[in-house]
């Protein structure tokens, strides 16, 4: 989620982050109290890592399609490459992610023999030897592979494309399985980032969501990635577990904090357990209401701004000098689907099992389970079983969407134009705007729309009156909650 602004949207109106230290939120300039927005805004709104979303990805594109998109790549197109390892140790409470416990090494050393075929296939499909600007690590825990056998993926991925020594190479790290001999691996493959899982480090919330990690231990973690080099470090916080409360969240937000990680990721809980059945081990009489989440979210924040990092985005937080923090102050920061993102590529290609790559031409995604993607490599194919082909609607609103969620502002004319499109269907779904500039959560002048600093936390919902594609009824795709 692991796994994407300029900052137009520097505001005066701070209304909902007066936190006491009860929980409760104060509010200062707006007629709207916390309560009233909660309850106004709290729908189950996407993410907007992509747009469209994956609920909306058809069956129509398949190997041949995403085989065909490959060749028409050119030489000039930047390649982003995203490995997803579905395997863990452990299966966290929680998770949300695409993984499943697998123990055993044969079926971990078979699964890295699977990518190594699927980047062989990739690399053939283009014309070229593709030039290849960020990798990324990511599942599940990447590192449940063999030590060896990442190695090996990083050499064959040398050999097929052009890795400039500048490339990112990153990872996703659960401190709590990471050996020694990962780091030795880690520090020979040039590891350049790093993404560590923490939560929540409160006793009583670990053990409602099954995950022991102390943080002796994931500071040793933190200490030893910095030692092999990692410049860029991030912690994953959850905020909106079972037996949360804003004390706690605050603790660990500074003990984030005193482990000098130069982003945080603030995540809300996405409690989904009609998609996750192990959510359903989680006591929900012990999961925080809408308003207790509001408040955890925001003295989380509260903290993290005390302490010098600044806010990026929906859910991130990076120190000023950051390479996120830069790229978002200069209109250049993404969203993909790890999230808030310098990562530039036009083309990302997805390896691995569910894995979702993004090319100029749309979304492909492969099959989501180890099963059904080893059967596709092994018969010779890709493993691609779903996405969808962009059309020019989908890219303008992709891009408004992406602004929105980056910059947190937008010129829907101006965009409009960028794209050879009429503004007017965009402009028809703004007029929604209006209710939200009365709440104080956007500044809106019929051209451009800014988010402000209290419509932050909502800013999910600003996109989302873009989206075409949103469920007007109730068979439509649930997502998690808004707030
Ligand atoms: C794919 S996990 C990989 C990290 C690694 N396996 C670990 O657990 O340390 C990336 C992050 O997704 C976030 N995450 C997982 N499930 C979530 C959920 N249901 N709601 C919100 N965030 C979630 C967690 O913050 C986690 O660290
Ligand atoms: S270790 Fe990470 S990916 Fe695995 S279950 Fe826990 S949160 Fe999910």
């Amino acid at each position: 989620m692991a796994n994407g602004a300029a900052q137009g949207a520097a505001d005066t109106v701070r209304p909902l982050r007066q936190i006491n230290e009860q929980g409760g939120v104060g509010v200062e300039h707006t007629a709207m109290s916390d309560h009233d927005l909660i309850a106004r805004y709290d729908g189950r709104v996407p993410r907007y890592t992509s747009y469209p979303t994956a609920p909306h990805f058809q069956g129509d594109v398949g190997p041949t399609k995403y085989l065909r998109w490959l060749g028409e790549l050119t030489p000039q197109t930047p390649i982003s490459l995203y490995l997803h390892v579905p395997f863990c140790e452990r299966l966290c409470l929680y998770c949300g992610c695409t993984t499943a416990v697998v123990r055993q090494e044969a079926p971990r050393v078979a699964y890295a023999e699977l990518l190594k075929a699927e980047l062989r296939m990739v690399a053939g499909a283009l014309r070229h030897r593709g030039r290849v600007s960020h990798i990324h690590w990511g599942g599940g825990t990447p590192t449940a592979l063999p030590p060896a056998a990442m190695l090996e993926i990083m050499a064959l991925a040398r050999e097929l494309f052009t890795v400039p020594a500048d490339a990112e190479l990153a990872i996703e790290i659960d401190p709590t399985t990471l050996t020694t001999a990962h780091l030795v691996a880690l520090a020979e493959m040039g590891l350049t980032r790093a993404s560590i899982g923490v939560q929540d480090f409160d006793i009583d919330v670990q053990n409602a969501i099954g995950r022991r990690q102390s943080f002796e231990v994931t500071q040793s973690c933190v200490l030893a990635l910095r030692q092999i080099g990692v410049s860029s470090l991030n912690l994953d916080l959850i905020y909106g577990l079972p037996k949360q409360t804003v004390q706690g969240v605050k603790r660990t937000a500074r003990q984030a904090q005193a482990l000098n990680a130069d982003r945080v990721a603030v995540f809300g809980y996405a409690h989904v357990p009609w998609m996750k059945r192990h959510q359903r081990l989680i006591n929900e009489a012990d999961l925080p209401d809408a308003r207790q989440r509001f408040a955890q979210r925001a003295a989380t924040a509260e903290v993290l701004e005390e302490g010098g990092y600044v806010a990026v985005g929906l859910d991130h937080y990076a120190r000023p000098v950051d390479s996120l923090a830069v790229a978002m102050h200069e209109g250049a920061l993404h969203r993909s689907f790890q999230g808030y993102t310098t990562d530039d590529a036009p083309a990302l290609l997805g390896l691995g099992a569910s894995a979702i790559g993004c090319l100029p031409q749309g979304y492909a995604q492969n099959a989501p389970t180890a099963v059904a993607y080893a059967a596709a490599i092994n018969g010779g194919q890709p493993a691609v079983v779903r996405g969808i082909a962009l059309s020019a609607d989908d890219r303008l609103r992709g891009e408004l969407i992406e602004r929105i969620m980056c910059d947190l502002s937008a010129d829907i004319p101006q965009l409009a134009a960028a794209h050879g499109a009429d503004p007017a269907p965009l402009l028809l779904a703004a007029n929604s705007l209006d209710r939200f500039a009365q709440d104080a959560l956007v500044r809106w002048d019929g051209r451009r729309v800014e988010v402000t600093e209290a419509g932050r936390p909502f800013v999910r919902n600003v996109a989302a009156l873009f989206d075409a594609y949103l469920p007007t009824n109730d068979t439509q795709p649930r997502h998690s909650s808004a707030i």
